[in-house]
């Protein structure tokens, strides 16, 4: 639970879950009475936290501190509805694997490229739900191209528009239409994507994006 309040406190694309989705609309006093979302890189007991280790391009682009990139895998793996080992060869965190390879593309490729109808950050709970449950196979397990279809129509281009603007398109990302010749069905670590979105011009690298 400790993931959760900290990904609501930072709305980072990389975290786990929407902003409390099961907090109890009802009763108006709970959020004040909960404590309130702690920062993993405050100090505790005047101490600053552990400085980041490693050089992270991806997933943890934007931890900040040592207990954050714990905090972020934390809601990754929870998202996702997976383990670590999902990613991770658990005797070693920073050894490579497809999925951590995949997971660093969704983060700063896809993601990026894309823009929320509803508003707000992007999370990978937006797409890895099923059902409010986390999912790394949403396209069936095994992949069902009607799944796909239904997936890619209702979940995919119905909420997301291009970030640099205007609506996604199915050959945007695929190449052709589904049904010719063209279409591609690989998209994943591929170049087959909207145009990023000029970077704006009084943008903060790394602002938590409130
Ligand atoms: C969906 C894939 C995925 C899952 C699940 C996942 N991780 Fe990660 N993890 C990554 C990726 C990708 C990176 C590298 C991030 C980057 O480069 O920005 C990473 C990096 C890390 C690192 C830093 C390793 C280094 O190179 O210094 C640690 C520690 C870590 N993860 C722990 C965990 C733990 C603990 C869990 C389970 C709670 C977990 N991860 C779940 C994808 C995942
Ligand atoms: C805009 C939608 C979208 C978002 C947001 C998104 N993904 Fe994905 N992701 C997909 C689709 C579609 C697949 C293909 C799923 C399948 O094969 O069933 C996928 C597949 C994956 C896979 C490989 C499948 C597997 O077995 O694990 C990983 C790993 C993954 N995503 C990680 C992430 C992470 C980490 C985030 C957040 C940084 C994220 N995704 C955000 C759409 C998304
Ligand atoms: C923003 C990019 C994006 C857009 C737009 C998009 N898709 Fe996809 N689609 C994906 C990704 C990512 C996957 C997973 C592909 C992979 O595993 O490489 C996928 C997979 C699929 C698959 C499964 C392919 C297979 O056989 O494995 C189908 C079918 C599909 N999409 C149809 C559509 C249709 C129809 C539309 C338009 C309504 C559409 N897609 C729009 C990104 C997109």
């Amino acid at each position: 639970m400790l993931a959760r309040r900290l990904c609501f406190a930072f709305a980072l694309v990389a975290c786990g879950s929407p902003p409390l989705p099961h907090e109890p609309a009802e009763a108006p006093h709970a959020l004040a009475e909960a404590p309130p979302a702690r920062d993993p890189c405050e100090p505790v007991d005047g101490k600053p936290p552990a400085p980041v280790t490693g050089n992270y391009s991806g997933v943890l682009k934007g931890a900040r501190c040592q207990p954050e990139v714990l905090a972020i895998m934390n809601g990754v793996a929870k998202a996702l509805g997976t383990g670590c080992d999902h990613c991770h060869d658990e005797m070693d965190y920073a050894a490579p694997s497809e999925n951590k390879r995949i997971a660093n593309w969704m983060a700063s490729e896809l993601l990026p490229r894309l823009s929320k109808r509803a508003g707000g950050g992007i999370t990978c709970a937006d797409c890895h739900a099923d059902d409010g449950k986390g999912k790394a196979k949403i396209l069936g397990a095994p992949r069902s191209r009607t799944r796909a279809v239904e997936w890619m129509t209702a979940s995919l281009v119905e909420r997301f528009d291009a970030a640099a603007g205007g609506p996604l398109y199915c050959k945007t990302c695929h190449v052709g239409q589904l049904g010719t010749p063209a279409f591609q069905a690989h998209v994943i670590l591929t170049e087959h994507l909207p145009p990023r979105p000029p970077a704006s011009p009084g943008a903060i690298p790394h602002a938590d994006g409130g």
